[in-house]
């Protein structure tokens, strides 16, 4: 099941930003979530000394083999995974190099996760001459979500695969849906390095929850609240509605114990700049800040790399 004859394979797939919803989302509540304008690509070619994947754009060289002699244990796993799940198991079928690329930046709540997951499929799918439909890929994406978070919603992979804006529901049949914006919505992203991992942040609230499972039923139903007049406010194009549910959605974050100093830092400079309001977004504890500014961004832009943070303007677009 090798190259036959394409010298050169590609798949590609979108980061995210989670709207509303985060974290409760683990527990059933629905999230909203929006895909991103970047995100990665993959290029599979043809390599005797591999299977390799190298990702030049994420620094540190890395360079992953699926025996995890080259380090980067989560990566490596994911990449031998995936390859099964191609079904590029023969030494011969396995002689290949992937080539990542993109401008996400990885692990800040941005879906680098999911995105390098989709990417990889749809590029090894093409390389094997049958390329993975997006029901296939959402099953085998979700696999290799388990690999770097345990035991996640499914909402990143969801968007990495189907682009969009979607309300997503785990246990739901279908855990999507669409949803309706009226006016595009423009956002600032910031985003300082992670003090822990997505994972440590969603053990770390479950070791809470179960300590106190009926108190944080309650803020999880507040934040799928939220989340659902969130929808409403995007489908009305009330920007200052949306701004407020951002904040209140920050505000029950920080309640969870996911917002790290650096979250809130960001959310504090975000609306000395003109924001309507902000939020983390993705798994916290550091990672990243979403915050609704409709006028001029350069100003947050500004404040926050003279912070030491990363940022950039994006907006999700209009339906
Ligand atoms: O991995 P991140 O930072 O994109 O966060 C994912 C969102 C969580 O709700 C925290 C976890 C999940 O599986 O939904």
């Amino acid at each position: 099941m090798a190259a036959r004859g394409a010298p050169m394979a590609t798949g590609a797939a979108p980061g995210k930003v989670i709207l509303f919803g985060e974290h409760a989302a683990v527990y059933g509540r629905p999230a909203i979530a929006a895909a991103l304008g970047s995100g990665l690509g993959a290029v599979v070619q043809a390599d005797a000394a591999g299977p390799v994947l190298h990702i030049p754009a994420w620094g540190q060289n890395v360079r992953v083999r699926p025996d995890g002699t080259g380090g980067f244990e989560s990566l490596s796993k994911a990449f031998a995974a995936a390859l099964g799940l191609a079904g590029l198991d023969t030494p011969e079928a396995r002689r290949v190099g992937v080539t990542m690329d993109g401008e996400l930046p990885p692990s800040v709540g941005l879906g680098s996760s999911a995105a390098f997951s989709v990417a990889l499929l749809r590029a090894l799918g093409q390389w094997r001459g049958r390329p993975f439909s997006d029901a296939e890929i959402l099953e085998a994406a979700f696999a290799l979500e388990t690999v770097f978070h345990g035991s996640p919603s499914g909402v990143d992979h969801t968007v990495a695969t189907l682009g969009g804006c979607l309300r997503f529901e785990r246990g739901r049949t279908p855990a999507y849906s669409p949803v309706a914006i009226a006016v595009p919505v423009p956002l600032v992203v910031a985003f300082a390095p992670r003090e822990s991992a997505g994972r440590q942040m969603v053990e770390g609230l479950r070791a809470r929850h179960d300590a106190l499972p009926a108190v944080y039923a309650r803020i999880f139903d507040a934040i799928g609240e939220i989340a659902e007049a969130g929808v409403a406010a995007l489908a009305a194009g009330d920007l200052p509605r949306l701004g407020q549910l951002f904040t209140l959605n920050h505000d029950l974050l920080r309640a969870c114990g996911v917002a790290s100093a650096a979250n809130d830092a960001l959310v504090a400079l975000a609306r000395q700049h003109g924001a309507l309001g902000a939020k983390l977004t993705g798994a916290g504890g550091g990672g990243s800040v979403i915050a609704l500014v409709p006028g001029d961004p350069e100003p947050l832009l500004r404040a926050c790399v003279a912070g030491g943070y990363g940022a950039f303007a994006t907006r999700v677009d209009a339906t």
